[in-house]
């Protein structure tokens, strides 16, 4: 069945259904295997980034440049008029009158919302604060499925900071479309905020919450591991007393099964240690290297050229 997204913009997880979702995969899996071709000539998308970003910002250039469109934008708001005291709403309609999308990252929660009322033209949400990173999800659950099929009857732990990494937010709304089973793995500062496990109380989604990491990852179809952000804490020995029970690597990942795949939303600091990334369960550069094909299927149904 075609969905239609044409016009849409892509703000949160909560806007979506599974179909949608689905729909999403399937384009994204036919752009990678190469079936739509120069589907954004003639298009111009913008790349608004207030916050600093590698992989998001570059995978969505690299995905309209590779299709033959055209892209422009910042990579900080020093460089924009921002820096003057121009507001959100008249940045965003000023550059609508430029492109046909937008792209957009910024440190406040709902300011990818506040651009898409502003906006003429789709917005992208590519990170707003702690709140929703759905790009991200996209391609995190393109590589889920790639490695393992159907989403149904998996384990996933989510590891690390789970109060403000808000790739795991966006994750848990996916995942909670599919029967599985989650467990969360972080000290208990950081622990997934309550609104999210109440949504999968509603949900009937089962899931558990561990402090560490333990037997129980051999478990696991898939161990997605986030930044412990050590400004959060307000006692740094408290930091110091967790962070290594947070860390992975060639040692603590005896801990995982033969088909645990390791993934991580990137950028690392000193999570996963980086001889584990030569380990065949380590897939977390290949997930960002799906960004440019999902992110590409994502601008064509935006944009009405791929259906
Ligand atoms: N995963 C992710 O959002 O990375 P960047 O911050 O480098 O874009």
């Amino acid at each position: 069945m075609r969905l239609d997204f044409k016009g849409r913009s892509f703000i949160s997880l909560n806007d979506m259904d599974k179909e949608e979702l689905l729909y999403l995969m399937e384009k994204s899996a036919e752009v990678k295997a190469g079936k739509h071709k120069g589907f954004l000539k003639e298009k111009t998308v913008a790349t608004l980034f207030f916050e600093p970003s590698t992989r998001t910002r570059l995978s969505f250039e690299t995905a309209v440049l590779q299709q033959g469109g055209n892209v422009f934008g910042f990579s900080s708001s020093a460089s924009s008029s921002v820096q003057k005291g121009e507001s959100l709403t008249d940045t965003i309609k000023t550059i609508t009158g430029y492109c046909d999308a937008i792209v957009m990252r910024h440190k406040i929660e709902g300011a990818a919302r506040r651009a898409s009322q502003a906006a003429t033209v789709p917005v992208i949400n590519a990170g707003d604060g702690a709140n929703q990173h759905p790009t991200q999800t996209f391609l995190d659950i393109f590589t889920m499925m790639e490695k393992k099929g159907s989403l149904d009857g998996k384990t996933i732990g989510l590891m690390g900071d789970l109060k403000y990494g808000r790739t795991t937010h966006s994750l848990l709304i996916a995942l909670s479309f599919f029967k599985v089973k989650l467990v969360f793995i972080s000290p208990k500062e950081l622990k997934m905020p309550e609104h999210y496990t109440d949504f999968l109380k509603t949900k009937k989604i089962d899931f558990e919450e561990r402090d560490l990491l333990d037997q129980t990852a051999a478990s696991l179809d898939f161990l997605y591991c986030t930044r412990i952000q050590k400004e959060r804490f307000f006692d740094p020995m408290e930091y110091e007393r967790v962070k290594g029970s947070y860390i992975l690597d060639r040692e603590s990942i005896s801990l995982l099964g033969d088909s645990t795949y390791i993934m991580h939303p990137l950028p690392r600091v000193d999570e996963i240690s980086e001889d584990v990334d030569d380990d065949q369960r380590a897939i977390y550069f290949e997930q960002a290297h799906n960004g440019v094909p999902v992110r590409q299927a994502l601008l064509g149904l935006v944009l009405g050229t791929i259906k």
